[in-house]
């Protein structure tokens, strides 16, 4: 089998690059390790920046999410026994989040994928990426017991952290920067109705917390514990406890339908690209969850990737691919301190001393005291700029 891009995982980021490469007539199939229902039923983040949901809108793919979203217009900090409101819209000209799950995003997409009679094979593991520098890279890979191959201009690595594809970067120009934090979350999900319309987040001696929701009806809720902690150590009235008093506010309570520990881990490798194999995603980085940026750097990332292979097929130039790795690795940076800012802003960190604690409390007082530092905030959760093409 041949196709012009090979791309590996079918997330929101390899299946949004297949769709915008097929409203160029660019040939794409897609290759997953893991079966359709798994894909759409796992959960991650929900909170869209205005970028991601401009491109969903541009691609075609933003009706549901204009019918089910719920737009955010700024977040609330609960903090020293208080909410504070920043106004994400007024400190960043008009700009909103949207709360929409990944899992609903992946979904549409998988459905827009029958529309579009995109060749997905799931359920096969690649075993290897070939001749990553020759114009014909080869995907080798195995499903039910049996090898294939798959020919291709081009290799599109979007298969998340533990995918194969940044293995098959060359190790003598890879190089990797990680930074692991002394705390995970414990997330639930739950059939009660968000006690607030925005997101909370909560600063507290006990350690993080956060509210947020997938609809009206489901509340999305988090708490910071220890990296060795385990759900069983946590009863379900313990946890609502919990979250009320780290949050302050008292919390709908409800059936919980799901319940998970994140580590949190920052991590980037360098370059993103070699020869004819670029990664995209959680393939190339990672950020804790703190500021809901992992899914929206993923669509950043394809916006720059799909235009360098539209420059290519359509008006024959390389430039774009060639720049690709330096021009998306700048944006990636800039999201990975800011995600790390909130982490490190949010948390109680019991390795701390008592400075680092007051330079901590003099973060805080100064982000709710100052417009610019509210300005920057906003700029940067609602999100950096993304460069997308004016006609999709
Ligand atoms: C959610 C996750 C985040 O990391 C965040 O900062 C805000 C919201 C969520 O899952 O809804």
């Amino acid at each position: 089998m041949r196709t012009k891009v090979a791309i590996i995982g079918a997330g929101p980021a390899g299946l949004l690059l297949s769709h915008i490469l097929h409203l160029r007539g660019i040939s794409s199939v897609i290759i997953e390790a893991r079966s359709q229902s798994y894909c759409e039923a796992r959960i991650r983040a929900g909170i869209l920046e205005q970028g991601t949901v401009d491109m969903l809108r541009a691609a075609g793919l933003g009706a549901r999410m204009d019918r089910e979203g719920l737009p955010h217009h700024g977040i609330d900090i609960a903090f020293d026994g208080g909410i504070h409101p920043i106004s994400i819209e007024k400190y960043d000209s008009g700009r909103q989040v949207m709360a929409y799950g990944q899992t609903e995003i992946v979904k549409d997409l998988f459905r827009q994928h029958v529309d579009n009679g995109t060749v997905i094979i799931t359920d096969a593991e690649v075993t290897e990426i070939r001749e990553i520098d020759s114009a014909s890279p080869q995907i080798l890979y195995r499903r039910e017991g049996k090898d294939h191959t798959l020919n291709c201009d081009f290799v599109a690595g979007c298969d998340g952290f533990r995918g194969v594809s940044r293995k098959a970067m060359p190790t003598s120009i890879r190089n990797d920067f990680d930074l692991i934090y002394p705390y995970s979350w414990l997330g639930i999900l739950a059939k009660a109705p968000p006690m607030n319309k925005v997101v909370i987040y909560a600063q507290h001696p006990r350690g993080f917390a956060l509210q947020s929701m997938r609809s009206n009806e489901i509340s999305r809720l988090y708490i910071q514990v220890d990296n060795d902690d385990h759900v069983d150590n946590w009863s379900d009235e313990a946890l609502w406890d919990e979250l009320d008093i780290r949050i302050g506010v008292k919390q709908n309570r409800g059936a919980i339908i799901q319940k998970g520990i994140t580590p949190m881990r920052s991590f980037v490798s360098e370059p993103m690209s070699s020869g004819r194999l670029f990664l995209a995603g959680d393939a190339g980085h990672i950020v804790p969850p703190t500021g809901a940026k992992g899914l929206n750097l993923a669509i950043a990332d394809i916006a720059l990737l799909s235009a360098a292979f539209i420059d290519f097929y359509c008006d024959g130039s390389e430039a774009q691919l060639k720049d690709y790795s330096e021009r998306v690795l700048r944006r990636v940076w800039k999201v990975e301190r800011f995600s790390w800012f909130c982490t490190t802003l949010l948390h109680t960190d019991h390795r701390h001393s008592e400075f680092e604690k007051r330079l901590q409390r003099a973060d805080m007082d100064y982000l709710l005291s100052s417009d610019a530092a509210m300005k920057s905030f906003a700029e940067n959760y609602a999100g950096l700029p993304i460069e997308i093409l004016p006609d999709l």
